[in-house]
């Protein structure tokens, strides 16, 4: 596997997203100030410490990205905005948001907004004037199309929500129909058009005027769909085809000028992406020659099973497509996807902690991950989403008071399991989730090897992911095991510590690197010394 050597070196200059620790926050769901039962600004302010108070007794994330917060009917819980630049009401006031921003900053938290570019509400003024005449200016702001002849949509594209079917409504006024690839609720934008182009970039500056870190790009490999609207190709046994409505190369033009309008700012503003084409092949792309996207998520480990060598391929994939400008990262969980507890059990929350603080890329936390929050199983009267993203965005779980500290009225989702599992409970349990999640975040801070060091891959039994990461003569070594059986491994010769253990006791313990003990669930990050001989890395 290529080494890295570019800027994701330990000679690239700082940067706070590739150093730091990122954290997801549905705002919904963190913590809700005036007993609506919603998470809103306010309440995100009162628990900043718990991200971040500058001491190791804190999660110690460096950035949050917040989801939607923005004006919005709320029909896909506020990726349909109504109005780009202000914040809704359940959550608050832009007052709110600039306090919130300023106590963020003071504790050295990024703070990361999302753009959602590809579609507004239906109730967004842009759409109201779009879809009053045929004659309207704001007409071609979206997408409109004939029936097909004989009636019916135009084309066979579907919205991305099973339930939504085809892509098309017919606005009954004006006899045309306008595309959405969410729900009929959120219209897609015409990406095609200079006058959208200059209205988003106008967004954009509001935010970054207001001194916000950057954006997460909600759809961004959507955007720009064909001109033409030839149907897809048909869905094939093996699996879908390539379709025609997703990853067009004319959204590269949209994440340059993007990037131009980021770098024009001071400090480090930045752009990831979500960004879900097919293959991390393709998904490389949206880096750009470092002109593009600052990051794209991969989403590669929300999708495999749990065993070593997928992850590692995973991994190994990952940091072999990779231009040398260009830096990784992961994520385990987030809004859209079953949490990775629920995906993986309890037991290997530990390992996933290790694996995903110590691999070479930025960390993306999803709320509640640090202490192992759970899916939780809606009953049928409580369901509100669509597409049933509903178990993974339960309200965080504070403390055992009623509804875990969350809100003081009825929470807009059912409570998990909070009596069991909560903030308070882990804070002070040096075996607690938490702290092992602590651990890893503020042993990161300190290593160079962890943060920035070049990543390789190291031979391991079948079961084991195991890797080292090496930055200014610093070496850290991981060994995870992903079986349910006690196994020995050989990662090198001589005596080494261990740093952190998922079992916290064997913290500090001197090893010798021919024989690492790890127990079923287990993973151990390790500090080898220069004379420390490591096993040969895998071809
Ligand atoms: C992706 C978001 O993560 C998801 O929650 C949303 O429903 C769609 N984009 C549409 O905005």
């Amino acid at each position: 596997m290529p080494e890295n050597r570019g800027l994701g070196g330990t000679e690239s200059p700082q940067r706070w997203w590739r150093d730091g620790v990122l954290y997801q926050i549905y705002p919904r769901s963190f913590q809700d100030s005036n007993g609506d039962g919603i998470g809103d600004l306010p309440g995100i302010i009162s628990r900043l410490d718990h991200l971040n108070d500058g001491t190791p007794s804190s999660l110690g994330v460096d950035g949050i990205w917040l989801s939607p917060f923005y004006r919005s009917p709320m029909k896909d819980f506020g990726y349909d905005v109504a109005d780009y630049c202000d914040v809704d009401p359940i959550f608050g006031s832009l007052a709110d948001f600039d306090r919130l921003l300023s106590e963020a900053h003071r504790r050295g938290i990024h703070v990361i907004v999302d753009l959602v570019p590809n579609h507004t509400s239906d109730q967004h003024p842009w759409f109201e004037a779009a879809r009053s005449s045929r004659g309207d200016p704001k007409r071609d702001w979206y997408r409109w199309a004939d029936p097909r002849p004989g009636g019916g949509p135009p084309n066979n594209w579907r919205s991305v929500f099973r339930r939504v079917g085809s892509a098309w409504t017919l606005d009954r006024r004006t006899g045309q129909y306008y595309l959405h690839h969410f729900l009929p609720e959120q219209p897609d934008l015409n990406w095609w058009n200079e006058a959208v182009r200059e209205a988003m970039d106008g967004v954009m500056r509001f935010w970054l005027d207001r001194g916000v870190d950057g954006f997460r790009v909600d759809v961004a490999h959507g955007l720009v769909r064909p001109r033409d609207l030839r149907n897809n190709p048909p869905f094939q046994v093996r699996g879908w085809p390539r379709l025609r409505n997703w990853d067009l190369e004319e959204v590269h033009e949209i994440h340059r000028r993007w990037r131009k309008l980021l770098d024009s700012y001071d400090g480090d503003r930045m752009a990831v992406g979500e960004v879900n084409p097919r293959g991390l092949a393709r998904l490389v792309r949206y880096y750009g020659n470092d002109d593009e996207l600052q990051l794209s998520f991969n989403f590669g480990f929300l999708e495999q099973p749990w065993r070593a060598e997928a992850f590692r391929s995973i991994v190994e994939r990952w940091e072999a497509l990779l231009p040398p400008v260009s830096w990784p990262d992961y994520t385990l969980s987030n809004h859209d996807r079953s949490r990775a507890v629920t995906r993986y059990g309890e037991a290997r929350a530990g390992v996933a902690a290790m694996l995903l603080l110590t691999l070479r890329g930025t960390p993306f936390l999803y709320y509640g991950e640090e202490i192992g929050m759970t899916d939780v199983v809606i009953p049928r009267d409580r369901i509100v989403d669509i597409d049933g993203r509903d178990p993974e965005r339960t309200p965080m779980q504070w403390d055992a008071t009623p509804n875990g500290g969350f809100t003081s009225g009825g929470p807009w989702l059912p409570m998990g399991d909070f009596a069991r599992r909560n903030v308070r409970g882990q804070r002070d349990d040096p075996a607690s989730l938490l702290s092992l999640y602590r651990r890893l975040v503020w042993l990161r801070k300190r290593s160079v090897a962890l943060r920035r060091g070049k990543y390789r891959s190291i031979r391991a039994p079948r079961g084991v992911f195991a890797y080292a990461r090496e930055a200014e003569g610093e070496q850290v070594l991981v060994a995870l095991n992903f079986t349910r059986s006690p196994l020995r491994v050989a990662l090198g010769s001589g005596s080494a510590r261990v740093l952190v253990a998922t079992d916290h006791s064997r913290d500090g313990d001197s090893i010798e690197l021919e024989r690492v003990h790890l127990p079923r669930d287990a993973g151990v990050t390790i500090q080898a010394d220069q004379r420390t001989t490591m096993s040969q890395k895998t071809p």
